[in-house]
């Protein structure tokens, strides 16, 4: 099975040992902290207060409509508020053919074709991540449908990480100016008359968020289908304890909330594509870290499935992108832009 989502990027963490290091050392002691004050959460019970209002309230619970990406496996939600034309769209995609270097806008036409054809508002372009398989389409759909561009704070710790591995000049900054918002743990907004909010799940990477929209979950790749587990840990600042702390706040929403994921790779034995569940289904039933499997063997678990996966195909061209807010770098004095290939790095 092709599971380019999880491949080994043990090479690259070894070179760049130091900077992770001290990435992982921040974001541990950061989530013992969110943990140690997990008994007075009040982000978390502000987003299970969301939740369970719309649970009580059809007016409060978005209307999904998900378009599926074979070629990465991606999934992006457009989520509209039922009483006005409100919408935000989360985690789009720009095809991309790394054999001939271009960029195609199929994934993101169907997106915006829909859009138009509903009339709706977009308010928000919401990313989970900077994504390693696949590049984001925010700018084109930005140009086309408006919204504000938003991802996590933490994405200045994975442009800085990203880089010096690019050797980006002085033009990239690394400051997060790429995006409209740098979203934080606990901050809300609306869209239209839906209450959300923002839950920081690092692990995956450093600056994975968590959006929940009324009564939907966005885990990004902090969870997969019950029956597919969990996403990779072995990325820049990535971490497996804590992912699974990050999985254990999730997992202390409502029962009853939806969950709509960001990836789906068919788990053996199914055969369809499949990217919504709850998050009863998930703490009772995920393969990798439903109740009653220990943080310890989750590490395990993690850990050594990790160093086995392959490179994801896209990863040089799409942090590439995606920690430019989804934008090519400039082009140089030719009027051609360019994606670099940093050799014996990963
Ligand atoms: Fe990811």
């Amino acid at each position: 099975m092709f599971v380019y989502s999880e491949c080994s990027v043990s090479r690259l963490l070894k070179i760049h040992s130091c900077i992770f290091n001290v990435n992982m050392y921040v974001v541990a002691n950061r989530q013992e902290k969110a943990m140690s004050d997990l008994e007075v959460d009040k982000n978390l019970s502000n987003a299970s207060g969301i939740i369970r209002q719309a649970a009580e309230n059809p007016a409060k619970r978005p209307d999904m409509r998900s378009f599926f990406d074979p070629a990465t496996f991606t999934v992006s939600h457009v989520v509209r508020d039922p009483s006005s034309k409100a919408c935000a769209i989360i985690d789009s995609v720009l095809d991309f053919d790394p054999a001939s270097g271009r960029t195609m806008n199929t994934s993101s036409r169907a997106l915006i074709d829909y859009a138009k054809s509903e009339s709706l508002e977009v308010q928000w372009l919401l990313e989970t991540h900077a994504h390693a398989d696949h590049l984001s389409a925010a700018p084109l759909l930005q140009a086309e449908l408006g919204g504000q561009l938003a991802i996590g704070r933490e994405i200045i710790r994975v442009q800085e990480v990203f880089g010096k591995i690019f050797n980006a000049g002085t033009e990239f900054q690394r400051d997060g100016s790429q995006f409209d918002q740098l979203f934080q743990d606990g901050d809300r907004f609306k869209i239209g008359n839906l209450e959300a909010t923002v839950l920081h799940v690092p692990g995956h990477t450093p600056a994975c968020l968590a959006y929940v929209i009324g009564d939907a979950v966005f885990p990004g790749d902090t969870l997969f289908m019950p029956d597919y587990g969990t996403a990779r840990c072995d990325f820049p600042g990535g971490d497996a304890r804590t992912l699974y702390r990050s999985i254990r706040r999730l997992t202390q929403l409502p029962d009853e909330a939806r969950m709509f994921m960001c990836h789906d790779y068919k788990a053996p034995g199914r055969d369809d594509y499949a990217w919504e569940t709850t998050v009863g289904a998930q703490r009772n039933g995920n393969i990798h870290a439903r109740e009653g499997v220990t943080e310890d063997e989750f590490v395990k678990m993690r850990n050594e499935r990790d160093a086995t996966l392959a490179m994801p195909k896209l990863i040089l061209p799409s942090v590439q992108v995606n920690m430019r807010g989804g934008k090519l770098p400039p082009a140089e004095d030719n009027g051609v832009q360019y994606l670099k290939i940093p050799v014996n790095m990963l």
